[in-house]
């Protein structure tokens, strides 16, 4: 049976190339898809000749509270949404990069870590990139995703609830408008290993992505572990 079917599935970063795909990928497979968009207006996919609006549920980076009631109704997060200051490296660049791509999805992270009980199957997925682990060539991309990785590691060690990390090479859209792959295909491989039950998804051609993230994630693992105790021991 299709992963999700006729659950509550949301994405952020929905407007997005591959937000946009992974709605689309989760509604053919018989989910409910939920946008978490910060652009105005419903996010419409279509879907063959039919135009599909999709529930759309706006919110701001630092308004990730208000959005705990919104949470607790859904079986899938995926925290997709992600900016790329290619080139900078001023104050401002740092600040936006840190707060949109670590501190808010950190902060949704948490969130849904919170509403999860043991056994409701519900699934946190985190998209970082391969920049975890290899030159995206634009260092406070590689920093804030670095870091999200790695907190990725480590709150999951404690979760109750099923936590993928998706790690992607280049896929074509706004933010990297020279990515060779095409987002539909990346979803679409998304949810296949998914539903194969890796909690590591790695789309990517390259090479030294299929051996360093495993290796990087299996190490930050075991050091978390050995240097940090269970809450409340
Ligand atoms: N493209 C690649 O080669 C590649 C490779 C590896 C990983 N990734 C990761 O994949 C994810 C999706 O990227 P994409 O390539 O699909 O890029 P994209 O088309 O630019 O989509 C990113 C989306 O993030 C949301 N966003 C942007 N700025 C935001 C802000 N300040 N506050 C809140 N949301 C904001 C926007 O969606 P809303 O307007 O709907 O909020 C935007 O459409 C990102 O996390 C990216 O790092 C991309």
């Amino acid at each position: 049976m299709p992963l999700f079917q006729g659950q509550r599935c949301a994405v952020t970063g929905a407007s997005g190339s591959l937000g946009r795909a992974l709605l689309h990928a989760l509604h053919r497979q018989g989910a409910i898809p939920v946008a978490l968009s910060s652009s105005p207006g419903p996010i419409r996919l279509q879907d063959g000749d039919q135009e599909l609006e999709i529930e759309t549920i706006a919110w701001k980076v630092g308004e990730e509270e208000a959005l705990r009631p919104q949470l607790e109704s859904l079986q899938l997060l995926v925290i997709n949404h992600g900016i790329n200051r290619m080139g900078a490296r001023d104050a401002q660049s740092t600040a936006d990069s840190l707060e949109v791509n670590l501190s808010s999805a950190l902060r949704l992270m948490e969130l849904f870590l919170q509403s999860a009980q043991p056994g409701d199957g519900r699934e946190l997925w985190v998209n970082t990139s391969e920049a975890e682990v290899n030159p995206a060539f634009s260092p406070l991309y590689e920093i804030s995703k670095r870091a999200l990785g790695q907190l990725v590691s480590l709150r999951r060690i404690d979760a109750v609830c099923t936590v993928r990390r998706l790690v992607l090479g280049p896929f074509r859209s706004a933010l990297n408008p020279y990515g060779f792959m095409r987002a539909s295909g990346v979803a679409a491989a998304v949810l296949r290993q998914a539903a194969a039950g890796r909690e590591l998804i790695i789309v990517s051609p390259n090479p030294l992505t299929w051996l360093l993230m495993p290796l990087t994630c299996w190490g930050r693992e075991r050091y978390y572990r050995w240097f940090t105790q269970r809450p409340g021991q």
